[in-house]
């Protein structure tokens, strides 16, 4: 939450850009955001170590490792577009036990523990029912890499023509969260990684959904997903 009032503050506001690409910007926020969530798990679990976007901390084969996105959507952010989001999970020895995912605009909490419940501001949560395509809202994500482009394409004009509205929204944390929450039956996206979908996945396998990876051959932590109710099949990327 305390990442969640650094962030929601500087929105709107004057930015420091790290580093600025075509297709990406990378802030000084998404460094202070990394480092404040981890300054607060190291505080209380001082072994742990910390995968994340902007940075791994302490000891990378620690059992227990919190695999962080300070900030989900930074380029909507940067543009004044209040969609983006924190995403942080635990896991250990490898399995995904805790997933949290904060939209510190609309101030929309979600939180998954293995075998438990998922909940979104403290109140159960379920992935939706449609049967259809056709009814079905299904969010494509395609990332700047000309592979992700080749790959996502084709995936993106079939959606387009097949369901009920495709949308691209800009955080992938949130799109998991939001098929979690039955608002998006389906998310795709051609190449994502680790820290993008960490507690998403948890959340939306604990909210009754499925979740497709297929793992890149040749970079590690980086996939290919499709993340859904369940009830209805969607064509997964191909990721080579
Ligand atoms: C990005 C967002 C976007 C997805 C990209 C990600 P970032 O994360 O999740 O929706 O399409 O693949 O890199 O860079 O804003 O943390
Ligand atoms: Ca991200
Ligand atoms: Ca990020």
């Amino acid at each position: 939450m305390k990442a969640g009032e650094l962030i929601r503050g500087h929105f709107g506001g004057d930015l420091t850009v790290d580093a600025a690409e075509a297709h990406d910007i990378k802030l000084e926020l998404d460094r202070r955001s990394q480092e404040l969530i981890e300054s607060i798990v190291l505080a209380t679990f001082p072994d742990h170590g910390i995968y994340g976007e902007e940075g791994m901390r302490g000891d990378p084969n620690a059992a227990d490792q919190w695999i962080i996105d300070p900030i989900d959507g930074t380029v909507n952010f940067f543009y004044g577009i209040p969609h983006f989001a924190i995403s942080i999970a635990h896991r250990r020895h490898g399995v995904i036990t805790t997933g949290v995912i904060l939209d510190p605009m609309r101030r929309e909490l979600w939180a998954a523990s293995r075998g438990g419940l998922v909940t979104l501001n403290e109140r159960p949560i379920r992935v939706s029912n449609r049967k259809n395509l056709s009814d079905a809202i299904v969010s494509v994500g395609v990332s700047k890499t000309e592979a992700a482009i080749e790959k996502g394409l084709p995936v993106l004009g079939e959606m387009m023509r097949s369901a009920r509205k495709t949308r691209m929204l800009g955080s992938a944390a949130l799109d998991m969260a939001y098929v979690a929450t039955g608002r998006l039956d389906a998310y795709i996206e051609s190449q994502i990684s680790l820290w993008d979908i960490a507690a998403g996945m948890l959340m939306v396998e604990m909210a009754g959904g499925v979740v497709e990876l297929k793992p890149h051959p040749n970079i590690s932590d980086k996939f290919s997903i499709v993340a859904s109710s369940g009830f209805i099949s969607f064509t997964s990327p191909a990721i080579d």
